[in-house]
């Protein structure tokens, strides 16, 4: 009663004020009383809405299969941008995202609902569909770097860099345990340790959460656990075991209070996971109290048993809240709403999807600010990131072998360099860069390559790049695998010349042969998504490090460390394998031997 007695006294002054003058009422800062509760303010708009309103919510559309119309007359939940799916065209500016987010978002107020929609991006490297922005290391990176301030710095940097288009929801960070590094995903992935995972999901979630993008932690439960790595495919180990290995990022997720859960397409004991009632209602959500909203992945649920609405009615039943269903997203809202119709879904689980939803898009300042937008003058690709993203590369590159102190480098010397990724920007980003399968192109709009960083550095001292390696005191030699994403970069012949290896890796390899034979000091740079067996290759280096997939600002993180303005300190988050055989074998096995496989978890050298 006091609230209500407190809003009339609130609104009477308003009008008498602006009663005062005939001028129209300046902007005034009266405090508004906040009487509701968030939770209140939801269930009144819930209560306010009809089931065909409120199922809506919960459908996700792809860009490219829904218009603003479409959005105005269905009052759909959400939209989301697809692996390298633009506005038009892959060079769009931040300008260019933000209208278009503009015209959907404003469709969606003129819906008969008037709730603005939730756009989610896979921001899974930095904003990375988005052409010019920051593209940081991938996550195999930053979990040999294994830094929590550092996660929280480029989960914000991340999170301005998406705000600049108005969007406000990554499907990031990948929470995935990754056993077999056979995983096309494997990058994606922290570590096969989730002792990495303990240490680094919570702050990368706060940086984006804490500075206003909501974060999703996928693939839920158990999506590097597969047999064989593969993607998709079927996890059979014990409950105990996926608890500990698998679920075990999740409790640090819900800490940190994570918006949303993206389910795996895998299954657990040939259940696929879209219609685990058992994982997601009884232990995500029961058991471990996730409060957020759970989103199916891209058609995943068209994986599971039976007919559509079949397929509908298991996912939404098993705990399931947003559909994302790119393309079906009409048929999605019809067959959900007759399921309701028809009884096989009860309207107090609509209520419940909803009610997760709405918080989300309250909380998140959607409701009141719905366009809310930052310069990308002053927020995309700034100076800050890219020494952010250098750093980050810094500390993720492993130093695997440095015989006779081969590194660092003097500045004063002549370097040949040479390799397939020694002047590509694109491949040191990997997948999930400007497109889904990633930018294979040497220049992508940002960044510099290892080749110009090392090139600047000489540059300093009035040196040129050797031509040739025989007049050369050093020669670095770039090998690579190339750019690959999901279940395409699947592989488990993984040397430096098979599998997604690059074909010019063989003759980058011959020169290092011929130029460690003629006395000279011979480093590698490996640039890929997961450890690749070395083998004798090895011996051709006197140095060797592991660069993963450093991003954009790789090529002067690289130079930085390779000329010893900073020593490398990153330590593997993954076992190096010996051979193909030791693929899977990895650190949370009990007496895992470390003398056994080549480099063990945790290992990296630095400089004396
Ligand atoms: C992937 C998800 C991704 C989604 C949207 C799916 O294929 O598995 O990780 O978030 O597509 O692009
Ligand atoms: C989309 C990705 C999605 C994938 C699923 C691609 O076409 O761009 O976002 O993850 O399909 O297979």
């Amino acid at each position: 009663m006091k609230k209500i007695i407190g809003i009339i006294v609130v609104i009477l002054s308003l009008v008498l004020l602006s009663g005062c003058t005939n001028e129209p009422a300046p902007p005034i800062d009266l405090p508004i009383p906040d009487v509701l509760t968030t939770a209140e303010k939801v269930q009144s708009k819930i209560d306010s809405m009809s089931l065909h309103e409120k199922v809506a919510q919960m459908i996700q559309a792809e860009r490219g299969y829904i218009t603003p119309e479409d959005v105005e007359m269905y009052g759909i939940g959400s939209i989301l941008s697809g692996g390298g799916s633009h506005p038009s065209s892959y060079l769009d500016t931040a300008n260019d995202w933000y209208q278009m987010y503009f015209n959907y978002q404003q469709s969606a107020l003129r819906s008969s609902s008037e709730i603005p929609i939730i756009y989610g991006i896979d921001a899974v490297h930095g904003n990375n569909n988005l052409y010019g922005a920051t593209i940081f290391p991938h996550n195999i990176g930053l979990g040999a770097a294994n830094d929590p301030e550092l996660m929280y710095e480029i989960g914000k940097a991340t999170a301005e860099e998406m705000l600049v288009t108005g969007i406000t929801w990554t499907f990031a960070p990948a929470v995935s345990v990754v056993s077999d590094i056979s995983w096309g995903r494997t990058y994606e992935g922290l570590s096969e340790n989730p002792i990495i995972h303990l240490n680094l999901v919570q702050s990368m979630i706060l940086g984006l959460q804490e500075n206003g993008v909501s974060a999703t932690a996928k693939h839920f439960v158990g999506d590097g656990g597969t047999s064989g790595g593969t993607d998709q495919g079927n996890v059979t180990l014990d409950e105990q075991t996926i608890r500990e290995i698998h679920l075990a990022p999740y409790y640090e997720a819900i800490d940190a209070g994570v918006d949303t859960i993206m389910i795996s397409y895998s299954s657990i004991n040939n259940m696929k996971m879209h219609g685990n009632d058992y994982w997601i209602n009884d232990i995500l959500k029961d058991e471990m109290g996730f409060e957020g909203f759970i989103i199916s992945d891209w058609n995943a649920i068209h994986q599971l048993p039976g007919d559509y609405s079949d397929q509908i009615v298991a996912s939404v039943n098993a705990g399931v809240d947003m559909l994302m269903e790119p393309s079906d997203w009409l048929s999605a809202l019809e067959t959900l709403e007759a399921a309701v119709n028809n009884g096989r879904i009860l309207e107090s689980r609509i209520d419940d999807a909803v009610t997760r939803i709405l918080m989300v898009k309250y909380t998140r300042g959607l409701i009141e600010n719905p366009f809310a937008k930052l310069n990308p003058e002053t927020n995309l690709y700034t100076q800050e990131h890219q020494d952010l993203a250098r750093e980050a590369v810094r500390k993720s590159l492993v130093l695997l072998k440095n015989e006779d102190q081969a590194l660092p480098l003097e500045k004063n010397q002549s370097i040949y360099i040479t390799g397939p990724a020694s002047d590509n920007v694109g491949y040191m980003c990997g997948g999930w860069t400007t497109y889904w399968q990633g930018n294979t192109a040497a220049r992508i709009g940002v960044g510099i390559s290892i080749k110009q960083a090392v090139s600047n550095v000489l540059g300093t001292q009035s040196l040129n790049l050797a031509t040739s390696w025989n007049q050369a005191d050093t020669v670095i030699v770039v090998l690579t695998e190339t750019p690959y994403s999901e279940g395409v970069g699947d592989h488990d012949n993984l040397t430096l010349t098979t599998g997604l290896s690059h074909p010019e890796n063989a003759a980058a390899l011959a020169v290092a042969q011929d130029a460690q034979a003629a006395g000279k000091n011979v480093i590698g740079i490996l640039i890929s998504g997961r450890p690749l067996v070395l083998g004798t290759y090895l011996d051709r280096f006197d140095a060797f490090i592991a660069a993963w997939l450093p991003g954009s600002e790789g090529g002067s993180g690289i130079a930085d460390v390779l000329f010893g303005d900073y020593a490398p300190t990153g330590k593997l988050s993954y076992s190096w394998p010996k051979d193909i055989s030791q693929i899977g074998y990895i650190s949370t096995y009990l007496n895992y031997d470390e003398t056994f496989v080549m480099f063990p978890f945790g290992y990296g050298l630095t400089y004396a």
